[in-house]
């Protein structure tokens, strides 16, 4: 028997180099015994040193496997070192084994990588962070059990989503660490390392509430997206049962009120409204917050095309805050603002001014992409008034948390949005104007009107007074 000992349970590098290795040596998969590091084997604990001599050279797999076993390795079942191994050991011999959906060992690989899929999936829905602080400050802790073992491959996933959180979550097979910079691992915890209680729960419980449609109730599709294990981690649960048990009554007296067509004018003031109605009931107090509302945020429309909301980037305490119209078509898709095209000519300029945009908070007006589809392509559309003034909700829980010194409005939408009426540029560019949370607010323009000026020596102008705009803003905010 041969006996491969793999440093730890997720250790694909491991399993890749000693399968190659057994194979090359033509050891069949009955021959060969997978244990992890620290595990005893009925044959003692010495794991055959596996050298990279002995692999062969000409053995080449098709990267489908490669791709396959990468995931089926994150499985919870003890099975899959063999199952792959045979696999590994069939291809050889048969090169379109992986095609052969019907044959057991491909259809069980499949099925184990479509379960392990899934609980990243799972995973990516159901981290709830919990707020605590360290001697490093504010840090967001999440305790969750996922089904298989998808912590570290989910990681990145979250330290997009979070890029400006300091965060850990939690996991009985591993820990995950982000300090905004980069993401670190630490070996599994115990569920006592996260805190239970904290303002995010009734954030997260009023959340739930507000979303859920007793009309579209269907309890087993409910319990399967989210399934009861998950429940106990999730301050939302709680709820459920109470929900359940109303819907009936809440769905009759909806369709006893239903309306058809909203009144235009009680929809107008709601609008008006809006900066100053609380989101269901809890305005953020942290960027974390604002973050997580903002991917949530049902106040206006855009969501529903939209690939996830863009909350702004910057550290809490900068003192100059930049606003854009809203995301585009790049941003939308990464979940950061000013990435894109328009993005670059802000860097460009902003290097000009001698203004590190690390040291402010960029954000938008409005934080959904508005846009409509011409063949595959997503164009641009201008939000309204109206749809500004919903979203300015979120804008002024930026402003309150940040607390900038001056707010910089880039082009006309943020102008309407920092300012509440219409800012003319040329007129109004280069000065100080006072807001009302005794910031100093400057408007200037959209890089992106840089970009669409077709006349060179305009778009050089242009160019220089928005650099200039800039220098000055960071000369205000000193
Ligand atoms: N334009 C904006 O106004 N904001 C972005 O984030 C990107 C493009």
């Amino acid at each position: 028997m041969h006996v491969v000992r793999l440093a730890h349970e997720t250790d694909f590098d491991g399993w890749r180099q000693a399968a190659r290795g057994l194979r090359a040596r033509k050891v069949p998969p009955e021959a060969a015994l997978w244990t992890v590091d620290g595990e005893a084997t009925l044959f003692g604990n010495a794991a055959e040193p596996v050298q990279p001599t002995d692999i062969r050279a000409d053995f080449r797999v098709p990267k489908a496997f490669v791709d396959l076993a990468a995931r089926v390795i994150l499985h919870r079942s003890n099975e899959r070192f063999t199952l792959l191994y045979r696999l590994l050991w069939r291809l050889h011999d048969e090169r379109d084994l992986m095609h052969i959906a019907s044959d057991p060992d491909v259809a069980r690989a499949n099925h184990f990588a479509k379960e392990v899929s899934r609980a990243a999936h799972k995973m990516k829905a159901f981290v709830r962070f919990r707020l605590a602080a360290d001697e490093g400050g504010e840090a967001y802790v999440a305790w969750f059990e996922p089904a298989h073992r998808v912590a570290e491959a989910t990681a990145p996933f979250f330290a997009r989503r979070y890029a400006n959180m300091r965060f850990s979550i939690l996991t009985p097979d591993a820990c995950v660490h982000w300090d905004m910079v980069e993401l670190s691992f630490t070996a599994g915890a115990d569920p006592a390392d996260a805190p239970s209680e904290d303002a995010l729960e009734d954030y997260w419980r009023t959340y739930y509430a507000s979303i859920f449609n007793p009309a579209r109730l269907k309890v087993g599709a409910m319990q399967m997206e989210m399934p009861k294990r998950y429940w106990r981690n999730l301050p939302e649960a709680a709820l459920i049962p109470e929900l359940i048990a109303q819907a009936q009554g809440r769905t009759d007296t909806m369709v006893r009120q239903a309306p058809t067509e909203p009144n235009r004018r009680v929809v107008k003031t709601a609008v008006r409204n809006s900066r100053d109605a609380p989101w269901d009931g809890q305005a953020p107090t942290s960027l974390a917050e604002v973050a997580a509302g903002v991917d949530h945020c049902r106040r206006c429309d855009f969501w529903r095309d939209a690939t996830q909301g863009v909350p702004g980037e910057g550290p809490p305490g900068a003192r100059l805050l930049f606003v854009g119209e809203q995301p585009g078509d790049q941003e939308d898709l990464a979940g950061k603002p000013f990435i894109g095209p328009a993005g670059q000519v802000f860097d460009r300029a902003l290097a000009e001014a001698g203004v590190p945009r690390t040291e402010t908070y960029v954000t938008n007006a409005v934080k959904h992409f508005k846009h409509e589809l011409r063949g595959k392509r997503r164009i641009h559309k201008t939000p309204d008034a109206g749809e500004v003034a919903a979203c300015r909700w979120w804008l002024d829980a930026e402003r309150r948390i940040v607390r900038p010194r001056v707010v910089v409005a880039l082009g006309a939408t943020a102008g309407l949005a920092v300012f509440g009426k219409p800012t003319p540029i040329g007129k109004l560019r280069g000065q100080a104007l006072q807001l009302s949370d005794q910031a100093q607010g400057v408007v200037t323009y959209h890089p992106s009107y840089l970009l669409r000026l077709p006349d060179a020596a305009a778009k050089a102008e242009a160019y220089a007074m928005f650099v200039e705009d800039l220098r000055y803003a960071w000369a205000l905010a000193a």
